[in-house]
């Protein structure tokens, strides 16, 4: 069982989209990049997920020149992405010939693993991203979104991790977005997975409940390749596990990582210091045993408080909290992360503000509940599905069927907006995933 672990440093994507809102900029990275570069991490962790809309809505600043500015630093590290499977990096369904077109460009522009996952763990939702990246040359890992409930079992996690491999996976990450992973369930899940399913396999834990160490030693000691860390500085909280941390545990053991102390210290001590300047974004650094009663990762329950704040009702926080395990169940279980963490998030606090379950339901419910997300884990509960679209039958086709090809037509659109608004191919992609704050950007983008 012993084998040298590798690690995946999370401080350029998840560590600053967990903690400080996602809005290191691209300066604060470069700054120091070639030095991590040294560092000889398994990857880095530095594009998708939330840096997308980030770039061009908060920091105005365009994600793909991030991109290409950290791989002509970045050469011997692979740069990894997170990638919403047919969301892309947006909130909904994009056609085949969208996903296609991100990933070839994503990988062109210097990506070169692509983890891949579905809200649901619909696997009709992953295909595309995973033939593509693959096509592309890029490594495919695909995801298992973990969470707990009736309906999610070590079985289903195999069965649906053999599932990513029949489609090409060249590996699977556990992907627990909410610090729900018991040491002994990653334990038991790993052993399970390498046995049974013969992929490397990844784990990607938030420290939000404080096991995440606990549970990566136990799935390292089961056989885990490789683990997600984030720099001491940008760590624990919502956060992962500190990279030091790790790499001292294992030094001298079967597992070592092989990375030295000394050659990250100064890399933690910039970031130190480059914290003062985030420090109004930064959220605590402290265990929200919380989640572990309510499984609400720790972005969710940021959002609840926001629009809690918004409706001046923060008093019902607490009422919300206990709505949310509620609702979840009755839409089926999906686990809680992107985009389903908001809509679960934002009916609960609906049921709650208007005293009628139910009785106000987002547009985005509906279509999760008329199957357009993709399949639940569990049945919705007949009468709650009965409230939200009456008599109408959910789809059972892989949702991104029924979507028109959009590549041709968005950059036509974007043609007759004039030149500004066309400087590079990739102005498209900005373009149909986030309209406004490409468009914005855009402007900015010419000094107007
Ligand atoms: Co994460």
């Amino acid at each position: 069982m012993a084998h040298r672990v590798r690690i995946t440093e999370t401080i350029f994507r998840d560590a600053h989209q967990s903690l400080w809102a996602t809005r290191m900029t691209t300066e604060d990275m470069l700054a120091i990049a070639e030095q991590i570069a040294e560092i000889g991490y398994h990857s880095l962790e530095a594009w998708g997920g939330a840096t997308f809309d980030s770039c061009l809505r908060f920091l105005k600043e365009d994600p793909w020149v991030r991109l290409r500015r950290l791989k002509a630093v970045i050469k011997k590290t692979p740069l990894q992405m997170l990638l919403r499977g047919q969301n892309i990096l947006g909130y909904k369904h994009y056609p085949d010939d969208v996903v296609r077109e991100f990933c070839l460009r994503a990988v062109d522009n210097g990506i070169s693993i692509i983890r891949i996952f579905d809200a649901l763990n619909d696997v009709r939702n992953m295909e595309t991203a995973i033939k593509v990246s693959k096509e592309a040359g890029a490594h495919a890992q695909g995801t298992i979104s973990y969470t707990i409930s009736p309906v999610h079992d070590i079985d289903s996690y195999v069965k649906l991790a053999k599932d990513l491999k029949e489609l090409g996976s060249d590996s699977i990450c556990i992907k627990d977005m909410a610090g729900l992973l018991m040491p002994y369930v990653a334990e038991e899940l790993v052993k399970r997975l390498k046995a049974e399913v013969g992929l490397p396999v990844q784990l990607h834990c938030h420290y939000t409940s404080g096991m995440a160490s606990m549970t990566y030693l136990k799935a390292i000691e089961a056989g885990a390749d490789v683990v997600d860390t984030a720099l001491s500085a940008l760590a624990m909280g919502t956060s992962q596990p500190p990279t030091e941390s790790l790499v001292a545990a294992l030094q001298g053991t079967p597992y070592d990582t092989g990375l030295d102390l000394a050659a990250i210290e100064p890399i933690n001590q910039h970031y130190k210091e480059v914290s003062a300047k985030y420090q109004s974004l930064d959220s605590p650094r402290k265990v929200d045993a919380a989640v572990l009663s309510y499984q609400i990762p720790g972005g969710m329950i940021s959002n609840l408080i926001n629009q809690l704040k918004a409706q001046n009702a923060l008093d019902r926080y607490d009422e919300v909290l206990a709505e949310v395990p509620r609702t979840r169940a009755e839409l089926g279980y999906p686990p809680l992360v992107t985009p389903t963490s908001q809509m679960v998030g934002t009916q609960s606090v609906l049921n709650v503000l208007t005293g009628k379950r139910y009785s106000v339901v987002p547009k985005e419910i509906k279509d999760y509940v008329r199957g357009y997300y993709g399949r639940p884990p569990a049945e919705i509960d007949p009468d709650v599905k009965k409230l939200i679209i009456g008599d109408e039958e959910p789809i059972t086709y892989r949702p991104a069927d029924d979507l028109s090809p959009r590549l041709d037509e968005a950059r036509k659109e974007l043609l007759a907006k004039g030149y500004e608004y066309y400087q590079q191919e990739e102005d498209v992609l900005s373009y149909i995933l986030f309209p406004e704050p490409a468009l914005e950007y855009f402007k900015y983008r010419a000094g107007k």
